[in-house]
């Protein structure tokens, strides 16, 4: 009852917002002109938490985008908005952004149990989201669950099927470089200094796997590592802004040196596997180039951030979804899957994060 309710309020405000932003075609009805309003179909999905929407395209020349369709549909969010086949629809593919989509995981066993749902390349960010590895990038003010949601992550890398080598620099050294000691020791750095070694390490590496995949790729020309089932690797850089900060009064040949060895993981390391995960509170160009943010393919804003936030993220007149973000709640995009911002939730881990890493150190 209540959602028989819900979808006859949503089509009638859908109705006025049509006739409010002049969006209909005018006839004549025995002599009395009428707007015709485009035909509104809802469908729910059998739990009612997701819904697809279908507008009659009625070739109007004005763009669909000037409806207000966000505000009509209350709670219910646009994923994904586009033409039918056919043409005769615009077809808005909706959501419940009150149902919560968070994972929380009592122990590493039910992490692994959901871990084995996805193949060895993709990690489980909530219920409905999966994402293959990308360069990534993860803003939000603090307190957010920046850190948090990497453990999370880190998590399931170490329970893959194929062995992840994760490279840790934390220049807080705080909470993920007590996570990397346990981890990998050899791998994690604090220092300004042994986190460029590390970079270099991680580019030395990133050469080796060059010479090793170029003859296979003689033999498979669109392949990438995956499809060899070569080991992903991962550097996890935590606190990005503070390194900057300090690079910057370092000499310029040192700081060239960085951002070549940071934009050729970015440029290079898709196909190779080799990736560069940067987190920090605020991306705007003085703490991270633009060329750099506009190689990560996958973008993560946690948390209520600013505007201008959203925008560096983002672009420019790109629609966030508005909602009050629980901890580890945010938005994000990745190719493919979320072109638009969307949301996401981190997962909530009721154990003890250390004591569960210890026996799987890589
Ligand atoms: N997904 C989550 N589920 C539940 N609680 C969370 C989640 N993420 C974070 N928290 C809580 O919020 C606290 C702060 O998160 P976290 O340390 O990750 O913030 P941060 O964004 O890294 O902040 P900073 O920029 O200061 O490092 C965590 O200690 C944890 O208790
Ligand atoms: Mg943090």
């Amino acid at each position: 009852m209540k959602h028989a309710i819900y979808h006859y309020l949503t089509v009638l405000k859908l109705r006025k917002s049509f006739l409010d932003a002049n969006y209909f075609n005018k006839r004549f009805y025995f002599n009395t002109e009428i707007a015709h309003l485009p035909i509104i179909k809802l469908q729910f999905s059998t739990n009612f938490s997701k819904a697809i929407l279908f507008i009659e395209n009625i070739n109007i020349n004005k763009d669909i985008g000037s409806v207000r369709i966000s505000f009509a549909l209350n709670h219910f969010i646009v994923d994904r908005a586009y033409l039918s086949n056919d043409e005769n629809y615009h077809i808005f593919e909706i959501y419940d952004s009150n149902i919560d989509q968070q994972l929380k995981f009592n122990g590493l066993c039910e992490l692994k149990r959901q871990t084995s749902q996805v193949d060895d390349y993709t990690l489980i960010i909530d219920k409905s989201i999966s994402i293959p590895l990308y360069g990534t990038l993860l803003v939000g003010q603090t307190g957010s669950g920046k850190t948090y949601a990497l453990y999370s992550l880190i998590l399931q890398m170490l329970i893959k099927n194929v062995q992840y080598n994760i490279y840790f620099a934390d220049p807080k050294n705080s909470s993920l470089a007590i996570l990397g000691e346990r981890i990998s020791a050899e791998s994690t750095a604090t220092n300004i200094e042994d986190i460029i070694k590390l970079l270099q390490n991680f580019n030395e590496m990133m050469e080796v796997r060059k010479a090793e995949i170029k003859d296979k790729l003689n033999t498979k020309l669109e392949a990438t590592y995956a499809n060899f089932r070569y080991e992903p690797f991962i550097f996890i850089f935590d606190e990005f802004a503070s390194f900057q900060t300090v690079l910057q009064t370092m000499e310029k040949k040192k700081r060239d040196e960085v951002m070549k060895l940071l934009s050729q993981v970015f440029l290079q390391g898709r196909q190779l596997g080799f990736f560069l995960w940067i987190v920090m509170q605020k991306s705007d160009a003085t703490l991270l180039p633009t060329n750099l943010r506009e190689n990560m393919p996958v973008k993560f804003v946690l948390g209520n951030a600013e505007k201008q936030t959203y925008t560096t993220a983002f672009g420019t007149g790109v629609d966030v979804p508005e909602k009050n973000f629980a901890l580890g709640q945010g938005v994000f995009t990745c190719p493919i899957t979320a072109n638009t911002p969307k949301i996401c939730h981190f997962s909530y881990l009721d154990f003890d994060i250390l004591e569960a890493v210890t026996p799987l150190r890589s």
